[in-house]
C-alpha cells in the first residue's frame, strides 16, 4: 500500500461542524438509504429486523460490491419497544422474555444497489435470517464441558452483541460484552455468555457451520476483534475488555493460517495462547493458569485494588482458582485472572483495528470518569519488529478526545485503504449537547490520518440524530459504500412513511468516488 505523504483527508469531503441536528447529517455530496430498520421483515418467513443495530460486515456475493450479506448486530432491547408492530407474526402475543430474545443477537440481510442507485434489503434472499436467544451454539476450545461451564457443550443464545470482527477465512465474529444483566433476567447460566461466536452468514440452515462459542479467546466483556497474520503465519487476535480499568488481550493461534482450508481454519481458534497487554512494561504476558493459581495461593498474596473495587477477596480469588486450576478456570474468568498477573486497567478499551498501512494496532479507549478521562483517548502500539506474534510493544497516546480534537467518547474504529482511521463516537444519552460535551453536539463519525501532514487530526464526516450512537462502520471493498448504524435514536429518526417511533436502523452512505478516497485511484500495490 503506497500512501502519498500529503494525504489530506479533507481533499474527498468538506468536514461538517458539531450539531444537534435531529439527522444523519453528512459533507455535500453524500446521501444515505436506509436498509434495515427496528421491526422490518427481512426474509419470506417474515422474521423482523431486531433492536439495536450495531457492528455490520458485508460479506460479498460473488465478489460484488453492490450485492452482498450484511452482518448487522443487535445488541440490546429496550422493553418500551415490544410492541407487536414489530414482532413476527409468529411472534405476536408472546411473553415479554421471549420477545426480548428474539429482538437482540445479530441479523443477516441481502443488501444490493439497485438500477438507479439505490441501496436496498432484499427479503426474497435464501440467506436472511436472525441468529438470537433460540440459536443453538457449539461450546468450544478450553472450557467446553468443563465444570466451570456447568459441564455444558452447548449453549442456547447469543447476547449483548456489541461488535465483532470477519476472520481471515470469511466468517463473522460477534462479541457478546453487556451479558450479565440479560441472561440473569431470562435466567440464563451467565458462565454461557460473555464469549466471542463465530457464524457462518452463507451456511443459511446453520447446519454445515454450527455457530459456536470461541472459550479460548476468554470470557469477558467483549467489545471487537480484529485479526492479523503474524510473521510466523500464524494469526492474533486483538480484543478489548469494555469496562472501567480493564484490559486489552491478544490471542495467538498454535497453529498455522492455511487459506486452502478455508473454514476449517475456525479450529485455529480453538488452540492458541491468550496474553495481556502489561503497558507499563510494554509486554504481552501469557495467560498461565499455574501461574495464576500460584500468586493466588501464596502466604502475602494481597488482593489487587482493582479486583478490591470488584468485591473479590483473597477467599473468593482462591475458589476462583483453585491450586490445581486449568486453562478452563482462566478462560471463564479471564478478567481476574489477567489483572492478578499484571495485566494494565485502562479507559474502557472499546474497537481495536490494525492499521493496513504499517500493522500498528489502534485501541479506542472511550472514556472513564472515575479518574477524569471524560473525552477517552485512542492508543496506538507498536510491535517489536511489526510482528503481530511479537511479546513486546511500544504504545503512544495517539489523539485525545476533547475540544481540540473535536471527539469525545471513541467507540467503534475502521480503516480505509489510506491508512485513515474512521472513528464514531459514543457520548452517553444524558451527557449529549450537556457541559463539557456541548461543544460536540451529538455523537459523530470523524476521519483521522495516520500518515502525512494531518496525522492524528480529526475531521468530522457525520454527526448522527438525536440521542443515538453511531456504530459498526464498514465498507466495501471498493470503497464506495460505507455502512454504518444508528442505534437508540431517541427522538424521530428515521421518519420514513408510516414510521411512528424512532427507529434504530442501518443505512449505506453514498458519494464516495471509491478507493483511494482522496486520489480516485487504486493504490494497492
Ligand atoms: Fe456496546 Fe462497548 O459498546
Ligand atoms: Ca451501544
Ligand atoms: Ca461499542
Ligand atoms: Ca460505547
Amino acid at each position: 500500500l503506497k500512501l502519498s505523504p500529503q494525504a489530506k483527508p479533507h481533499a474527498f469531503f468538506k468536514p461538517i461542524m458539531p450539531t444537534m441536528e435531529d439527522e444523519l447529517v453528512l459533507p455535500d455530496g453524500f446521501s444515505y438509504d436506509v436498509l434495515a430498520a427496528y421491526g422490518d421483515v427481512i426474509n419470506e418467513k417474515g422474521d423482523t429486523f431486531g433492536f439495536n443495530c450495531d457492528f455490520t460486515v458485508f460479506f460479498p456475493i460473488d465478489g460484488s460490491n453492490e450485492r452482498g450479506l450484511l452482518w448487522v448486530n443487535l445488541e440490546y432491547i429496550n422493553d418500551d419497544y415490544m410492541k407487536e408492530q414489530y414482532m413476527p407474526s409468529f411472534m405476536q402475543n408472546t411473553p415479554i422474555d421471549t420477545k426480548r430474545r428474539y429482538h437482540q443477537g445479530g441479523a443477516v440481510i441481502e443488501v444490493f444497489k439497485d438500477s438507479k442507485g439505490t441501496w436496498k434489503m432484499d427479503t426474497s434472499s435464501k440467506y436472511a435470517r436472525r441468529i438470537n436467544g433460540f440459536t443453538e451454539f457449539d461450546i468450544v476450545g478450553p472450557a467446553k464441558g468443563s465444570s466451570l461451564v456447568g459441564g455444558a457443550t452447548k449453549a442456547i443464545g447469543t447476547w449483548a452483541n456489541c461488535s465483532g470482527g470477519m476472520t481471515l477465512w470469511n466468517t463473522l465474529l460477534s462479541c457478546e460484552e453487556n451479558f450479565e444483566t440479560q441472561a440473569r433476567r431470562s435466567n440464563l447460566p451467565s458462565e454461557h455468555y460473555g464469549w466471542v461466536i463465530e457464524v457462518d452468514p452463507f451456511d443459511e440452515n446453520d447446519e454445515k457451520f454450527k455457530p459456536r462459542k470461541h472459550t479460548a479467546l476468554g470470557r469477558f466483556n467483549h467489545e471487537n476483534t480484529c485479526m492479523g497474520i503474524t510473521k510466523s503465519g500464524r494469526f492474533a487476535v486483538y480484543m478489548g475488555d469494555d469496562k472501567q480499568n480493564a484490559c486489552v488481550y491478544k490471542y495467538i493461534s498454535s497453529g498455522k493460517f492455511d487459506p486452502a482450508k478455508g473454514k476449517a481454519n475456525s479450529k485455529l481458534l480453538e488452540d492458541g495462547t491468550l496474553y495481556v497487554a502489561n503497558l507499563g512494561a510494554g509486554r504481552w504476558v501469557k495467560l498461565d493458569a499455574a501461574e495464576v493459581a500460584k500468586r493466588v495461593h501464596a502466604s502475602n498474596f494481597s488482593v489487587p485494588s482493582v479486583l478490591k473495587m470488584r468485591d473479590q477477596t483473597v477467599q473468593s480469588l482462591r475458589e476462583m482458582f483453585p491450586a490445581n486450576a486449568t486453562q478452563a478456570h482462566v478462560m471463564v474468568n479471564t478478567h481476574e485472572a489477567a489483572i492478578i498477573l499484571g495485566g494494565t486497567p485502562t479507559d474502557r478499551p472499546e474497537d481495536l483495528e490494525i492499521n493496513p498501512f504499517d500493522n500498528s494496532i489502534f485501541i479506542a479507549h472511550t472514556n472513564n470518569a472515575v479518574h477524569g478521562n471524560i473525552h477517552g483517548h485512542i492508543t496506538r502500539i507498536f510491535e517489536k519488529e511489526d510482528d503481530f506474534e511479537s511479546m513486546e510493544f511500544m504504545f503512544e497516546i495517539f489523539a485525545a478526545g476533547g475540544r481540540q480534537s473535536g471527539f469525545s467518547a471513541p467507540d467503534n474504529l475502521t480503516f480505509d485503504s489510506n491508512a485513515n482511521l474512521w472513528v464514531v463516537t459514543d457520548m452517553s444519552e444524558s451527557n449529549i449537547g450537556k457541559g463539557v460535551y456541548e461543544w460536540h453536539g451529538n455523537n459523530g463519525l470523524f476521519v483521522l490520518p495516520t500518515h502525512g501532514q494531518n496525522e492524528g487530526e480529526a475531521f468530522q464526516f457525520a454527526s448522527g440524530p438525536q440521542g443515538c450512537e453511531l456504530t459498526g462502520p464498514w465498507f466495501t471493498a471498493d470503497e464506495k459504500a460505507l455502512f454504518l448504524a444508528v442505534q437508540h435514536p431517541t427522538t424521530n429518526w428515521p421518519r420514513r412513511k408510516g414510521d411512528v417511533d424512532p427507529l434504530p436502523a442501518v443505512v449505506a452512505i453514498k458519494g464516495f468516488k471509491g478507493n483511494n478516497l482522496d486520489k480516485g485511484n487504486k493504490s494497492n500495490g
